[in-house]
C-alpha cells in the first residue's frame, strides 16, 4: 500500500522525533539522534497541502505504527491488535446468572483507509472518515447460573467479524505545556460523529464439553448491539489515548511548522 503514497508526504509523528523521511522510513529507517533541525511536519503553506500532508501522516501512521514501536526508544500502547477491557454482558442477581466477554482483543485498525480529512488548525479540528474493511473481535464468552467459580470452566471462543465498518472521527484539540518543555503540545479530545457496520458474522468455538453457548444465552442481534455500543466506547477512549501519547512526544509547532 506504501507506493499508493506520495513520495514526499511524511510520517508526522515519527517524523517530528526522528526525523524520518517517509520514502526511507519503508526501506532503511535512519536515526538520528539530535534530530530537531531535521523535523519536518506538515507546513501550513497552503490548506489543500495541509490537509493533504495530514491525510498521508495519520494513514502512515495507522498502517505502519501498529505494534507500537515508533523508534527504538519511543513506545506507544500498540493499537493492533487492541487490547479491549472486559465486558459484562448481563448480570441477574436474582437467578445468580452472569455472562462476560472477557480477554478481548479488536484486530484490522491498521488496515484502516483514512478519507475525507477536514482540517481546521485555527480551532484545533480535525475530523476523518475511516473506512475498516474487515475488524475482528476476538474473546472468551463465559456464562454461569450459581457460583463466581463456575465461570471458568464454562466458556467458549466468540468471534466477531465485522466489514465494511465506517467511522467518521472528530478530534478537538487544545494546547498544553508539559512539565519541562517551553514549547505547547497538541492533545486531542476524540468522539464518533457516526459509526456504520455493513455486516457481521458471529462465531463461537465452545471451548469444553460443558461449554455454553453464548447465542443460547443471547441473540446475536442483541449481542450485536451491545457489541457495537461497546466499540464505539472503546475506540474513542482507546484511540484517544494513543493518539495523545504519540502527539506527546513532539511540540505542536514541530508537527505544523509555521
Ligand atoms: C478479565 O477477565 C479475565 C478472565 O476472567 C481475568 O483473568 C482478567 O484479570 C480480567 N481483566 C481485568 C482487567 O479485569
Ligand atoms: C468537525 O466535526 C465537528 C462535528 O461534526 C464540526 O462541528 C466541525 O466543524 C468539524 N470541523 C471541520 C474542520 O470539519
Amino acid at each position: 500500500m506504501a507506493s499508493a503514497f506520495p513520495s514526499w508526504s511524511l510520517v508526522l509523528v515519527v517524523t517530528a522525533i526522528v526525523g524520518l523521511r517517509l520514502d526511507s522510513a519503508a526501506a532503511a529507517p535512519m536515526y538520528r539522534s539530535g534530530a530537531r533541525e531535521a523535523v519536518q511536519g506538515c507546513g501550513r503553506s497552503t490548506q489543500a497541502e495541509l490537509v493533504e500532508c495530514v491525510a498521508a501522516s495519520v494513514q502512515q501512521f495507522v498502517n505502519f505504527m501498529s505494534s507500537g514501536k515508533l523508534t527504538p526508544k519511543h513506545w506507544i500502547t500498540p493499537f493492533d491488535p487492541l487490547h479491549l477491557p472486559n465486558m459484562t454482558i448481563y448480570q441477574r442477581k436474582e437467578m445468580r446468572a452472569k455472562a462476560v466477554y472477557v480477554n478481548r482483543y479488536l484486530v484490522g485498525l491498521k488496515n484502516s483507509f483514512i478519507q475525507d480529512v477536514r482540517v481546521d488548525l485555527d480551532r484545533l479540528q480535525f475530523n476523518a472518515t475511516a473506512l475498516l474493511p474487515a475488524l475482528e473481535i476476538l474473546g472468551m464468552f463465559a456464562s454461569a447460573v450459581g457460583q463466581e467459580s463456575d465461570l471458568a470452566t464454562e466458556n467458549s471462543i466468540l468471534t466477531f467479524s465485522l466489514r465494511n465498518t465506517v467511522i467518521d472521527f472528530v478530534a478537538r484539540g487544545s494546547l498544553y505545556t508539559p512539565e519541562g518543555s517551553s514549547s505547547p503540545h497538541l492533545w486531542l479530545q476524540l468522539d464518533i460523529n457516526y459509526m456504520a457496520i455493513a455486516s457481521y458474522v458471529l462465531s463461537e468455538h465452545l471451548g469444553t464439553d460443558h461449554g455454553t453457548s453464548a447465542t443460547a444465552a443471547i441473540t446475536p442481534a442483541k449481542f450485536m448491539k451491545l457489541m457495537e455500543k461497546d466499540l464505539r466506547v472503546q475506540l474513542i477512549r482507546r484511540l484517544q489515548y494513543i493518539a495523545n501519547e504519540a502527539l506527546a512526544l513532539a511540540p505542536f509547532d514541530q508537527l505544523f511548522p509555521v
